[in-house]
């Protein structure tokens, strides 16, 4: 239903939220002797049987409500149907983020889904993370909201009133990761702690529930963060994302501008900090 107009963000949401349950319901059958895990780009950057069912599943659910919508997913790519872009949506999945935690049965990951219209611009994001029966969702204009074990509450962003936690991630290539590594000696400057959690989709809705104060990697792909960016600016977190100019002039810290200054130009890079102005995008 749908094709060929815009659909609203809440009907997008609406779907988003099924396609999500459906990988996290995959991943929720994790066996340990069903893994089939081979390392792809490096010996650090893994896959699963999981990872790729998790990500047919979401699909089936998109292209059952909206079969001409365009598709990309960390595992099987772009799909572009044949009479598709009438309504111009596009969706961007990534089935398993925290691929390393879930071989590892750190319960630490999830699916994340997320909804753009022609223009590129986000307007829903969904990350469900079945074992710790979390699911974060956003939809553009509608806030970040977040449902803990069944207990459903709006999310806005970390408060100002403790000491400050950054969390980080690292690159599966050997030079991002290099690079981040000389990074964080100036991001820690303005922190009094630092956690690697294992998933980007998760650590931005831990920066937008409150739970983490900042967070930065430099390398990041469209589909570790689709969602969780969006999730985290309409918890009132800033998004900084290159070029990143339009930030550095008032908003963010003096710990949050050296990050965003010491990071600019870099590709793929990302930082979520405190603050309340509108994202630039
Ligand atoms: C990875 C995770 C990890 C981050 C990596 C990502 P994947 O995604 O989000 O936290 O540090 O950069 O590639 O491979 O588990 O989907």
């Amino acid at each position: 239903s749908g094709d060929g107009r815009a659909p609203t963000p809440e009907a997008l949401l609406h779907l988003a939220r099924q396609a999500a349950a459906a990988g996290a319901e995959v991943l929720a059958r994790r066996d340990p002797a069903a893994l089939g895990a081979t390392s792809k780009s490096s010996d650090s950057d893994w896959v699963t049987a999981f990872d790729v069912a998790a990500e047919r599943a979401v699909r089936r659910v998109v292209l059952d409500s909206r079969p001409h919508d365009a598709i990309t997913g960390e595992e099987l790519g772009t799909t572009v149907p044949a009479g598709s872009g009438a309504a111009g949506i596009r969706w961007s999945i990534d089935p398993l983020d925290g691929t390393t935690n879930f071989i590892r049965n750190i319960v630490y990951y999830g699916t994340s889904v997320a909804a753009a219209d022609a223009d590129g611009t986000w307007l829903a994001g969904v990350v469900h993370a079945p074992a710790l029966r979390r699911i974060y969702w956003a939809s553009r204009g509608g806030g970040a909201w977040l449902s803990d074990q069944g207990r459903v509450r709006r999310l806005a962003g970390p408060g100002t009133d403790r000491g400050r936690i950054l969390g980080t991630g690292f690159s599966y290539d050997a030079a991002t990761r290099a690079g981040q590594v000389d990074d964080l000696g100036a991001f820690l400057h303005g922190f009094g702690d630092l956690r690697t959690l294992g998933s980007a989709a998760l650590d931005l809705c831990m920066v937008a529930d409150g739970s983490l104060d900042a967070f930065v990697e430099r390398g990041l792909h469209e589909h570790d963060i689709a969602a969780g960016a969006l999730i985290a600016e309409e918890a009132g977190v800033v998004v900084l994302r290159p070029p990143l100019r339009s930030v550095l002039d008032g908003g963010p810290t003096e710990a949050e501008r050296l990050a965003a200054v010491t990071a600019a130009g870099t590709p793929g890079f990302l930082a979520a900090v405190r603050g309340s102005a509108a994202p630039t995008s």
